[in-house]
């Protein structure tokens, strides 16, 4: 039977400066859901990428004074060994700058024509630069101030490529009023339904060449006379962002390729862009008649001390050093751990230590140390024999183990990943008041060996659990419980059904302990 696929997206970052904790958080969220639907058996794809055009871009490459191209390139490897150092298993790595990209975004372009969908018009209005948004007066308030990131705006006036976005208005409402659960959270896609009833209007698909040079030229030699305009024009960076979603998978070059992925699974996007997601890019799809995405889903924001993070106030954290600091799960853990996916949350090295310390060296950390010291201690390290008698506590934390994990995966699947973590905990701290009630020292003590093998065992094969309901999260470290449990293959190497039972850890072979898998951290 041919796999249930998966195609899921982050958005692109923008490559005017290095990574930050935001982009971090999106990417992690992204592979945990990814792993994830690998682990259930379906084939994914998982896309992301680097948004490379664009004033904002340009502007910084101009400021440093480096030839755009040459800034971009630098920069995007820093994208690249983040993501390596995060254990992201992207599967395809998307730049806007690439050959594929421009041909998906001159297809779509050229269908649009087709289509009848673009003219030729003035622009007059508000442009953001960093947020490559335009904005009309209305929007803008007494004080000019761009309605998104509160900073000044440009005025433009300009001939201009529009995209006839308000015609399909109707067909819009009538499409999320059909399928809502596509749109979420729902908090936002009430927001959506407000704005497109209201102020839905064309959208301004260029710019002007003498005011940016820096993106993918509209080929307007293959335009009939109509729509040939006076000046050369680039394309707005949105128009040619969004279509990262199909080019990357052969939109315009690999018909096989593109039938086999589009639609998307699941855009994960940041609150501040969800409007271009499921305005702008539903209603360029409706219009190209393309499947429209399963889902899009708008994470919130991290802010530092209570604020949005920025440069010039000094509130920026680096994901490089939180990793040096702390260890690559802890910062993915504490991320996915803290806020239920929607919700904004606010970081600090002070929260993610407490996290680490109490639930990950702790809870965690000791249960999985404790277990293995006491195998060496009593069997010398080697896994006991399969328990013969059971009492209730071994019952309960069997039937535990067993229906927390459908709980977890359920969770996982409803993407409350935070929920789906702390369950697991609920796990493992029943693990250690097991070990704590059954006392299996007083076991050993006494001679009666069985018992005290027939608790270990029952821990033992636990552990082996949590690692897999760890995996999608923190799967360095899940792959280490397994490793020490003395188990040879990698948790990825299987699916679900194949090793979510009980009575699956291997009597007779020997456990590996290593130092602790959570060293404590000092709390500020
Ligand atoms: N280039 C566009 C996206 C184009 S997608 C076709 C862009 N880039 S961005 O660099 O500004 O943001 C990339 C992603 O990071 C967005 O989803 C954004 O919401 C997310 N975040 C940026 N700052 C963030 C936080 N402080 N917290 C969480 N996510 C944040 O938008």
């Amino acid at each position: 039977m041919a796999k249930e696929k998966f195609y899921i997206t982050t958005a692109l970052p923008y490559v005017n400066d290095v990574p930050h904790l935001g982009h971090a958080y999106e990417l992690i969220v992204a592979d945990t859901i990814a792993r994830h639907k690998r682990m259930k058996g379906h084939e994914v794809y998982f896309l992301t990428g680097t948004d490379e055009h664009g004033k904002k871009v340009e502007l910084a490459a101009l400021n440093k004074g480096i030839p755009v191209k040459e800034f971009v390139d630098s920069l995007v490897n820093k994208f690249i060994e983040l993501w390596k150092r995060l254990n992201i298993s992207y599967t395809d790595f998307i730049r806007t700058t690439e050959k594929r990209h421009i041909k998906g975004v001159e297809t779509l372009f050229e269908k649009l024509v087709a289509k009848g969908d673009i003219y030729i018009g003035k622009y007059e209005g508000w442009y953001c630069t960093p947020c490559e948004s335009f904005f009309p007066e209305t929007q803008l308030g007494d004080n000019y101030l761009c309605p998104n990131c509160k900073r000044p705006v440009e005025k433009v006036c300009e001939e201009s490529y529009f995209f006839a976005m308000s015609k399909y208005k109707d067909q819009w409402l009538n499409f999320v009023k059909q399928y809502p659960e596509r749109l979420q959270p729902e908090t936002r896609r009430n927001e959506m339904l407000k704005f497109v009833e209201k102020e839905l209007r064309d959208l301004s698909i260029s710019r002007s060449k003498n005011k940016l040079s820096w993106g993918i030229p509209i080929p307007k030699d293959t335009l009939e006379p109509r729509l040939r305009a006076s000046n050369e024009y680039v394309f707005y960076v949105w128009f040619d962002a969004l279509t990262n979603y199909i080019s990357a998978i052969g939109y315009g070059y690999d018909e096989e390729k593109f039938r086999k992925w589009w639609p998307a699974d699941l855009h994960l996007v940041g609150k501040d862009i969800f409007k271009f997601h499921t305005i702008i890019w539903f209603i360029l799809l409706m219009a190209v008649e393309l499947e429209l995405p399963k889902l899009v889903f708008a994470h919130g924001w991290w802010t530092i001390r209570g604020e949005k993070m920025s440069k010039s106030k000094q509130l920026v954290v680096d994901p490089n050093q939180l990793i040096n600091k702390y260890g690559v799960d802890s910062l993915r853990y504490f991320l996915l751990r803290e806020i239920p996916l929607g919700e904004d949350g606010n970081f600090s090295e002070e929260a993610l230590s407490i996290r680490l310390n109490s639930e990950l060296a702790n809870d965690l950390g000791n249960l999985l140390y404790r277990t293995l010291s006491m195998t060496e201690k009593y069997f010398n390290g080697s896994i006991p024999n399969k328990a013969q008698i059971s009492t209730g506590l071994d019952e309960q934390l069997i039937n535990q183990s067993l229906t927390l994990a459908n709980e977890v995966i359920q969770l996982y699947d409803e993407l409350k990943i935070s929920q789906a973590l702390e369950r697991v905990w609920n796990l493992i701290r029943f693990g250690n008041k097991y070990i704590d009630e059954s006392a299996p020292w007083t076991f050993y003590k006494t001679g009666n060996l069985k018992r005290c093998a027939n608790i270990l065992y029952n821990i033992l094969e636990t552990l082996r659990i949590i690692g897999i309901l760890i995996y999608p999260a923190i799967p360095e470290s899940a792959n280490r419980i397994w490793y020490e449990l003395g188990i040879d293959a990698k948790i990825e190497n299987y699916t679900y059904p194949e090793i979510l039972r009980w009575g699956i850890i291997k009597s007779g072979n020997t456990i590996r302990r290593g130092v602790p898998l959570f060293p404590r951290v000092g709390q500020k």
